[in-house]
């Protein structure tokens, strides 16, 4: 069995089009909630789309926790601290979290195309700072919009891993390679999780502008930056 993949808020359209993109890629996914049935509920439209044979289940966040060292969190940025802290207990030394957070300032009724301060620099670095000792904090997937991941076809969009941990930027590099048409690139420190964050905000004033669905590509770098190794 491959090792599961717990996408925490997969009931959203961020998590759910990552947790089916890995289904169909034949991983182990547990679609997270608040709900468990809202999960049960969301890893069925998966099978449906997926294939029966998709290895999909649904669960409870903290109990989704639990039953994976591979947690990816797909929750709004207003209940990251909330939700983070519910999980503490559950996470174990050796765990991977991968966050694709991005602290918009809609969360408090301003503008999805501007981002909030956060006071340790970025969403994932917030997460850095609430995880236990021993867990290791990715940041990743805050520029491949939904609307790509949900729908037909391969996603044209690259994907910059950010992480102080390398071996677990590696993991998740190649997790993200699993998407057809995903290039992953090894984007260095957590610290640049910064960077990625507001990237999205400003992919989501030119979605507006444009009336599109923007997706970022780096290029110029030699071919072994794209593999995701
Ligand atoms: N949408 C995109 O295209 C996109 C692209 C890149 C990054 N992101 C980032 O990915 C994250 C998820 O995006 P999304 O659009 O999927 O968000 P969303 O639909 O607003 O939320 C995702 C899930 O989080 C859970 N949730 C909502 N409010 C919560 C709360 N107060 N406490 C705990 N859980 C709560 C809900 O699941 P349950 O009700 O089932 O618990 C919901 O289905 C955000 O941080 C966003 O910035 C989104």
């Amino acid at each position: 069995m491959t090792r599961p993949i717990a996408v925490l808020g997969g009931t959203g359209p961020e998590g759910f089009g990552l947790a089916l993109r890995w289904a169909q890629a034949g991983e182990t996914v547990i679609i997270g909630s608040r709900d468990a049935q809202r999960a049960q509920s969301a890893a069925d439209k998966i099978r449906q789309r997926a294939g029966s044979s998709a290895k999909v289940s649904g669960a409870e966040n903290v109990a989704a926790c639990a039953a994976a060292d591979l947690l990816v969190l797909t929750i709004p940025f207003e209940s990251h601290a909330t939700v983070l802290k519910q999980l503490k207990p559950a996470l174990r030394p050796g765990s991977i979290v991968v966050d694709a957070t991005v602290p918009l300032a809609a969360s408090v009724g301003g503008r999805a195309s501007r981002t909030l301060g956060v006071w340790q620099g970025s969403a994932a670095q917030e997460t850095a700072e609430l995880v236990p000792q021993g867990v290791a904090v990715v940041a990743a997937f805050q520029n491949v919009g939904s609307e790509m991941l949900n729908a037909e076809g391969a996603v044209d969009c690259d994907v910059i891993v950010c992480s102080d941990d390398a071996e677990a930027s590696r993991t998740v590099r190649s997790l993200a390679i699993r998407i057809p048409g995903v290039r992953a690139i090894d984007g260095g420190k957590l610290e640049n999780a910064r960077v990625l964050e507001q990237i999205t905000a400003l992919m989501i004033g030119l979605n507006i502008r444009h009336k599109g669905h923007s997706g970022i590509r780096i290029t110029g770098l030699p071919p072994a930056a794209y593999t995701g190794h």
